[in-house]
């Protein structure tokens, strides 16, 4: 678990929306950019106006994918494990929500704070780098 990489921000950040009293349930998204994995058209770009919910659906997108904090108690009564939503990833020959669950490893990096000792652009976007790159080095030395 890393700073940037499988980091537990984006689990731990929707545990907490989810067990809010006013939650509204999103994880039907989760099965428009399944089918996109591993094609030409797997980048997405989400724009919404402010405090529509960008960040909550960032940290569900991270917390659904993530291998490394076992996902199942935020998704498993939600509309992802639904019998339309099932049929729906079985017709885009997809299989099941759980083929994907906790698979992959997840960068997570939240540009929308700077930290206080970053007096510049470049010394912001260099501790990014260093970070993730360590991140990487940690979990693939090999490479
Ligand atoms: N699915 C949801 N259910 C309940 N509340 C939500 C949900 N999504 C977002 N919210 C609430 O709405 C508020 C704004 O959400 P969020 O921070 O994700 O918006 P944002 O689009 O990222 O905003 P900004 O543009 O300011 O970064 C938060 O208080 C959050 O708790
Ligand atoms: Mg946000």
């Amino acid at each position: 678990m890393g700073l940037f990489l499988n980091s537990r921000i984006p689990f731990d950040s929707y545990r907490t929306t989810a067990s809010e009293k006013y939650f509204v349930d999103k994880t039907a998204l989760l099965a428009e950019l399944i089918p996109a994995l591993g094609t030409n058209q797997r980048f997405f770009c989400i724009t919404r106006p402010r405090r529509f919910g960008k960040s909550v659906m960032a940290n569900m997108i991270g917390a659904f994918f993530e291998k490394t904090i076992d996902a199942r108690c935020l998704f498993e009564k939600r509309k992802i494990t639904s019998p339309e939503i099932s049929r729906k990833l079985l017709e885009a020959s997809c299989g099941s929500y759980a083929d994907y669950m906790n698979h992959y490893d997840v960068i997570y990096i939240d540009f929308s704070r700077i930290p206080e000792n970053c007096a510049s652009y470049h010394t912001y976007i260099n501790r990014v780098s260093h970070g993730l790159k360590r991140d990487l080095s940690d979990k693939f030395p090999y490479l």
